[in-house]
């Protein structure tokens, strides 16, 4: 007799793989695109974000080639370069100190972040196992799981992995840049 526990989740977590000059052109790129794109905080987490409710959706990264073509090629050895994908959606978030993330899932297939600027204790990303019908059920809850970023560094995880990020204790702002794909 056991119990088993089955059926792990994907993560892929990589740091910066390009060269330095590669590097500085991707962050030049979220620079150029955080001095020119408005935020505002719809989720009541003290995130600055570029996310919006609507239908017309925020695809920041339609400007910035190199950083998408980056972000592709992680995905591709994510999940295998047969499958087709697009970039459905992408946001800036911007978190002072003492921001945060509630825990939350994205819609679409995959989810990811590209983390720009992750000063020391600016909040590590929490990922939760799901816990669909087991809220009364220890010890089965949930588990979380936390990945402490690093600029440049890079997750992409199934879209609907519960996720929270920790308070930014750092008195510097973190920086990152959220995206959803979905399968063609
Ligand atoms: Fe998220």
């Amino acid at each position: 007799m056991s119990t088993m526990l089955l059926f792990p989740t994907p993560v892929y977590y990589t740091k910066f793989t390009g060269d330095q000059r590669e590097r500085s052109l991707i962050d030049a790129e979220i620079e150029n695109a955080l001095a020119v794109t408005e935020l505002s905080n719809p989720w009541h987490c003290n995130v600055k974000t570029s996310f919006r409710y609507d239908d017309n959706k925020v695809n920041v990264l339609d400007k910035m080639l190199l950083l998408r073509n980056y972000i592709r090629e992680h995905v591709e050895k994510f999940i295998g370069n047969d499958l087709k994908f697009s970039i459905k959606e992408s946001w800036l978030n911007v978190t002072d100190s003492k921001g945060y993330q509630d825990f939350h899932i994205h819609t679409n297939t995959i989810s990811g972040c590209f983390y720009h600027r992750v000063p020391k204790d600016s909040g590590d990303l929490i990922l939760r196992s799901d816990s669909t019908g087991l809220k009364l059920w220890k010890p089965y809850q949930y588990q979380d799981s936390s990945i402490t970023p690093e600029d440049s560094s890079l997750i992409l995880f199934p879209s609907f992995l519960e996720h929270a990020v920790r308070p930014n204790l750092s008195d510097k702002a973190r920086i990152s840049l959220a995206f959803n794909l979905d399968l063609n």
